[in-house]
C-alpha cells in the first residue's frame, strides 16, 4: 500500500477458499480519493481517552453525570409504546417536521428567522460539517479556520482535498486583523477563498469565547 494509507476494508465473503491475508491488487481496488485517506486523529484520540488511568482534557467528551438518566428512560419508553410505528420507521431525509419547525422556534430566539424546509437534521454536527464539504470544497479551494482547530473538521476539509489555511487567534478567539491578512495573502496568491470555519462559543481545543464585538467585526 502506498505511504499514508490507513484503510481497513473487508473483503467480499468467499466461502470457496480460506482467506490467507489481504486479497490480490487490494491498493488497485480502491477509489482515487481513498487514496489520501488517513486515519481521523478522533481515533487516536479516544484510543487514548478510554484508557481508564488516563484523564483526557483533549476529546469533547459529554458530561454523563449531569444527564438525567431515568427521565431520558421514561421519555424513550413513552416515545415507543405511544409512537414507536412512527419513531422507528424511515422517516422525512430532511428530519422530522415537527422537529424542524421547533428547531426554527429556537433560532428565532437568535434573532435568526428560518423556514422549516430550510432546516436539515443532521446525525451529529460532524455530518454537517461533511455535507457543507461536499457541497462547497472544489478541490484546492482554500478554507479559513482559527489557528488552533477542531481536528475532525480539519480531516474532513482535508477530505474534500481543501487547502486549509490557519489564522491567528488570542485568548479572545480569532483576531480580526489576522483574518484581513489571511483574505489578503491568500487572495493575492491567486488561491479561492470558499468560506470561514469557526467555532466562536467554548472554542475546541482553545477553550475560548469570542466577544460579542469581534463577532460582528468578523
Ligand atoms: C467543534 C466541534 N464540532 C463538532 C464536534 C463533533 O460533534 P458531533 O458529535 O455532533 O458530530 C465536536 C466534538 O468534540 C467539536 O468539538
Amino acid at each position: 500500500m502506498k505511504s499514508g494509507r490507513d484503510l481497513r476494508v473487508v473483503p467480499p465473503v468467499d466461502t470457496t477458499r480460506v482467506h490467507t491475508g489481504e486479497p490480490e491488487n487490494l491498493p488497485e481496488r480502491f477509489a482515487n480519493r481513498a487514496l489520501g485517506m488517513k486515519a481521523s486523529e478522533i481515533r487516536s484520540l479516544f484510543a487514548v481517552a478510554s484508557r481508564p488511568e488516563i484523564v483526557s482534557l483533549a476529546g469533547g467528551m459529554p458530561n454523563l453525570s449531569a444527564l438525567p438518566m431515568e427521565m431520558m428512560a421514561s421519555v424513550t419508553q413513552k416515545l415507543i409504546l405511544e409512537n414507536g410505528a412512527e419513531a422507528l420507521q424511515y422517516g422525512s431525509g430532511q428530519g422530522h417536521p415537527k422537529l424542524r419547525e421547533q428547531i426554527c422556534d429556537v433560532m428565532a430566539l437568535e434573532g435568526i428567522k428560518a423556514h422549516p424546509d430550510d432546516v436539515i437534521v443532521t446525525t451529529g454536527s460532524q455530518q454537517a460539517l461533511d455535507l457543507i464539504s461536499r457541497i462547497f470544497i472544489d478541490p484546492g479551494d482554500v478554507v479559513l479556520v482559527e489557528a488552533p482547530s477542531y481536528v475532525g473538521a480539519l480531516g474532513t476539509f482535508k477530505q474534500y482535498e481543501a487547502q486549509v489555511v490557519h489564522v491567528g487567534m488570542d485568548q479572545d478567539g480569532l483576531i480580526p486583523q489576522a483574518l484581513r491578512d489571511a483574505i489578503k495573502t491568500t487572495r493575492a496568491a491567486g488561491r479561492k477563498i470558499k468560506f470561514l470555519y469557526l467555532i466562536p462559543n467554548y472554542q475546541n481545543p482553545a477553550g475560548v469565547l469570542l466577544p460579542a464585538d469581534r463577532r460582528s467585526e468578523i
